[in-house]
């Protein structure tokens, strides 16, 4: 069994979701038509029951809202049920038990785990100690694989194809792990051109770039100030102020970005942010047909329902 638990994927056997880089073009085309299924499932009303008698544990040691709220609403939608947490402070973490104790016990009571974590590398350490399927929900800077897996379904249901599409970042890009995630599946994609829009102090991480560089299919650039020309995809994103171990550095980059009307009313893009935003995206934008990003959150929804079944029917 840890054999089994150490390999995530044997051959199309998805074990866990810990980082996008585990998955091929293949799964995630899978993934992708399997949530367009459920998305139609969705709009047809009709009660779906493929995970009866399943329960989903949703182990979150940081805030969220759609994540945890959306990973719930699909496995209910999916006829199964929920435990979970969203304070630690109210669980035995805070007598000082160990991911790996809290993690043996609970998939002793449940049928799959997502987690949440502020530190990296939690999500993976997490599988190595449960007997049951682990989603990653984000550990800290790193990953947030299912949020990429949404963001690939909005740039499908929206523009029609990922292939030769043009992707603006905009942000901050050094902790953003929805903007690293989604690097590394847009480069197993075809002709992706990326332009990182970021300040000094919030650049891509180098050894992103030093990736991108040695898959050799994705062209990029670097700017500092909001350019969009010919771009298909404007992603917006936070500035993390949780993240910056000096809150003056934060006070430097604070409000650096506001993308408005005048920047998009003209272009032929989507905007794309995967919330929740502060004062990064102007609420003038939100009319605008350009604006996809409260669909975005919606396409959490079956995007999740995809996954968990995918997981559980291997079980
Ligand atoms: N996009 C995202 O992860 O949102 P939450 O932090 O609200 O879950």
């Amino acid at each position: 069994n840890i054999i089994y638990n150490y390999f995530l994927f044997l051959g199309d056997l998805m074990k866990h979701l810990i980082s996008i880089r585990d998955i091929g073009k293949d799964e995630i085309l899978n993934i992708l038509n399997e949530s367009e299924k459920m998305e139609n499932l969705l709009k047809s009303k009709k009660p779906i029951n493929i995970l009866e008698g399943k329960i989903l544990a949703t182990l979150f040691y940081e805030p969220s809202t759609r994540t945890r709220l959306s990973f719930e609403t699909a496995m209910k939608r999916l006829g199964g049920n929920v435990i979970g947490f969203t304070d630690i402070k109210n669980t035995s973490v805070a007598k000082g038990e160990s991911l790996m104790d809290t993690i043996r016990v609970i998939s002793g009571y449940t049928d799959i785990i997502v987690i949440r974590h502020p530190s990296e590398g939690a999500s993976r350490l997490a599988s190595e100690y449960s007997d049951v399927p682990v989603i990653n929900a984000g550990d800290g800077s790193n990953q947030h694989p299912t949020q990429t897996l949404l963001d690939l379904y909005t740039i499908k249901r929206e523009i029609g194809k990922i292939d030769g599409i043009k992707i603006a970042f905009i942000g901050d890009l050094k902790y953003g792990r929805t903007v690293h995630s989604l690097c590394y599946a847009l480069s197993l994609f075809d002709d992706v051109e990326i332009v990182f829009i970021s300040p000094e102090e919030l650049k891509i991480p180098k050894e992103i770039i030093e990736d991108l560089k040695k898959k050799g299919n994705v062209k990029f650039s670097e700017k500092c100030h909001i350019d969009l020309t010919d771009v298909d995809v404007a992603y917006m994103t936070r500035i993390q102020k949780e993240r910056f171990p000096d809150l003056n550095e934060y006070q430097k980059v604070k409000g650096i970005y506001k993308l408005t009307k005048e920047h998009i009313c003209d272009k032929n893009l989507i905007v794309m942010h995967p919330l929740p935003r502060v004062d990064e995206v102007d609420s003038n934008v939100d009319e605008l047909p350009q604006a996809k990003y409260f669909e975005q959150s919606f396409y959490g929804v079956p995007v999740r329902m995809a996954i968990l079944k995918m997981l559980l029917e291997n079980e």
